[in-house]
């Protein structure tokens, strides 16, 4: 099929502002966006700037506004996105450093801001921590982010003011929040609930949506705010 790709362009040492540059291409409907974008940078403009690692929806490194919604390019394919026309963005809220990428470093300093790793300074037994399936069961939709910032940055609240910690921060804390072996919950959820935490979540489920892992985020953060407000884990 035919294709008109339009692509956000910006390099900072040429560019004084951004740009779009329009493609015409034959494409097959089963191509990834991210075969697109690899096709252009390997044979019309070698300067296209983007970020892929495992093109397979695993590491998380090509959030992209794809037709306006942000996903990931290694798992979007053409003939999802229902037209041959096709507009490929950065994510929003964060600084463009070139063409699609961004810089993830706020993205990250509030993702450590939540305390993202196992605490419990009791001493290990002989063996591993156990722990039952049930008790499992409580985080394991939490354990699938692969920090690809899809939820945060399409967040309004983050758009507006980047301190907000964000959905993928309150994701990880949810996971640990709730792992029973875990002994800080009490210091995360102080952390959640001081100004920038998930009293600025409103509600607006575009995280939800753009998850490319399914995860039930507004419900992860409806589970925080309510441990919050009763001070129980159950
Ligand atoms: Fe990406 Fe989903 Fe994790 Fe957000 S919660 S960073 S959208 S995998
Ligand atoms: Fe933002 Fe998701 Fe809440 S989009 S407002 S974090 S439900
Ligand atoms: Fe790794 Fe897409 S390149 S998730």
């Amino acid at each position: 099929m035919k294709i008109s790709l339009k692509l956000y362009r910006y390099n900072p040492e040429i560019d004084k502002k951004s740009r779009y540059e329009t493609y015409q291409l034959e494409a097959d409907p089963t191509d990834r966006i991210l075969d697109i974008l690899e096709f252009v940078k390997g044979y019309i403009d070698g300067t296209l700037s983007f970020r892929r690692s495992c093109a397979h929806g695993v590491c998380g490194s090509d959030a992209m506004r794809i037709n306006g919604q942000n996903r990931l390019a290694c798992k979007t394919l053409l003939r999802d996105l229902h037209g041959n026309k096709v507009t490929v963005e950065p994510i929003m809220g964060l600084r463009v450093i070139k063409d699609l990428i961004v810089d993830m470093d706020p993205f990250f300093e509030n993702f450590r801001t939540v305390l993202p790793y196992l605490i419990n300074d009791e001493p290990a037994p002989k063996t591993e921590r156990l722990q039952s399936p049930e008790d499992r069961e409580r985080f394991d939709d939490t354990t699938k982010c692969i920090l690809c910032a899809c939820c945060t940055t399409s967040c309004p609240s983050f758009w507006a003011n980047d301190e907000y910690l964000g959905p993928a921060a309150f994701v990880n804390a949810h996971r640990f929040i709730f792992d029973s072996r875990d002994r800080a919950a009490d210091e995360r959820l102080k952390i959640l609930s001081a100004q920038n935490g998930v009293y600025r979540c409103h509600t607006v489920f575009n995280c939800t949506l753009a998850c490319p892992r399914e995860i039930e985020i507004t419900k992860a953060i409806g589970e925080v705010k309510r441990a919050i407000s009763t001070g129980s884990l159950k």
